[in-house]
């Protein structure tokens, strides 16, 4: 039995806003789940109707063997951090970190116990006589994080924990986190729309769109597997490239180029190929099967460029990601794709086709 199982749970506000439509899944100890999306597609909702901060229209949160639909968010042995850290103004860290044990008469030794443990983990103990009005975002995160460790809680939610936080201190934060939550060897739900936190912390990763579950796997499948277009184009950064192409005789035409794809059902219908840019190489113009184009736009990245490639003789413009010196934009220009790591899409369905 999974600690935490949700069972086709719906949340229906109006007749046309069904922000959480039918998800089931189910998140083990130690595991660490994110909800991966784009923002309005149901993620905060899903993670209100677990702590009971929403009632669900219709399925089941158990938590243990526990069905907590009826159970009272204070009852239901959760604990939640939020974006907005939501600390309590006029207490010092110390105390905002407490207060929970205290309200549950906890015993002070075993409040201080936790109390220390948790300050030193995540390195406030120097903090903790501050007011929040006194910390850093960063800081006040931290504390916001050590009042739901000190809880000790059957299930961890986070509502995009990191995203008030610059750059620098979100990798920070994260790195501390993963080693953090695999210390405590609960289930874990946390939500973001930021797919580089979803990738690195996440043991699976639900990628949600319209209040429905599109693929609900590891990070490394998401990414090598998209299951479908909305996904493929969602997940990876440059974004993947997607066009829509016409399949005849078991093949599409990429501009003045033909690519093999023996599929005979799709014969006469269109068709998506995926290229991820990260996947497109400089070509030879030797080697026969590299496409032609010309340079229409460089994007510094640093290590890298992103080239975006308009096909000769065709309006197709290819994304690649390169590290070119000499060239400039207007310059001809050879790529070399890699058909093994194509992905194909059904058009009608935006399944994918293995
Ligand atoms: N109380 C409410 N009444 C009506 N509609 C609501 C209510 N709460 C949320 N919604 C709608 O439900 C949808 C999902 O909202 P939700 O807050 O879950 O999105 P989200 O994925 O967390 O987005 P974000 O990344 O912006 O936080 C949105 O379209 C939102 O407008
Ligand atoms: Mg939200």
């Amino acid at each position: 039995m999974a600690k935490l199982e949700i069972q086709n749970l719906v949340k229906q506000y109006r007749s046309d806003v069904i922000p959480v439509n039918n998800i089931s899944l189910s998140v083990e100890d130690g595991e660490f789940l994110t909800l991966l999306g784009p923002s309005g597609c149901g993620k905060s909702t899903l993670l209100r109707l677990i702590a009971g901060l929403e009632t669900a229209t219709k399925g089941k949160v158990i938590i243990g063997n526990r069905n907590v639909n009826n159970i009272a968010p204070g009852e239901r042995n959760i604990a939640m951090v939020f974006q907005s850290y939501a600390l309590y103004p006029h207490m010092t860290a110390a105390e905002n970190i407490i207060t929970a044990l205290k309200l549950k008469k906890m015993p002070a030794e075993e409040i201080n116990r936790r109390l220390t443990q948790a300050a030193t983990t995540l390195e406030l103990t120097n903090l903790l006589d501050r007011k929040p009005g006194k910390m850093s975002g960063g800081q006040r995160q931290r504390v916001a994080l050590a009042r739901a460790l000190v809880r000790d809680p059957e299930v961890f939610l986070l509502d995009e924990p990191l995203s008030n936080l610059d750059a620098l201190l979100r990798e920070q934060v994260r790195s501390q986190m993963k080693q953090l939550f695999k210390a405590q060897n609960k289930p874990v739900v946390y939500v973001t729309h930021d797919q580089t936190e979803a990738m690195t912390l996440s043991s699976r990763v639900a990628v949600l769109y319209k209040g429905e579950v599109q693929q609900l796997d590891t990070p490394s499948r998401i990414y090598f597997h998209p299951a479908n277009e909305f996904v493929a184009s969602f997940v990876g950064s440059p974004q993947m490239n997607l066009f829509t192409l016409q399949h005849q005789d078991n093949t599409v035409k990429l501009g003045e180029n033909t690519i093999p794809f023996n599929r005979d059902n799709f014969s006469g219908k269109s068709i998506v190929l995926g290229m991820r840019p990260e996947h497109i190489n400089l070509g030879k113009p030797e080697n026969m099967k590299a496409v032609k184009g010309n340079i229409m736009l460089i994007e510094e990245l640093g290590k890298e460029k992103l080239v975006s490639v308009k096909l000769n003789n065709s309006e197709i413009i290819i994304r690649a990601l390169l590290s070119i010196q000499n060239l400039q934009e207007g310059d001809p220009i050879h790529l070399a794709l890699s058909p093994k790591k194509f992905h194909w899409f059904d058009v009608s369905t935006g399944q994918r086709i293995n």
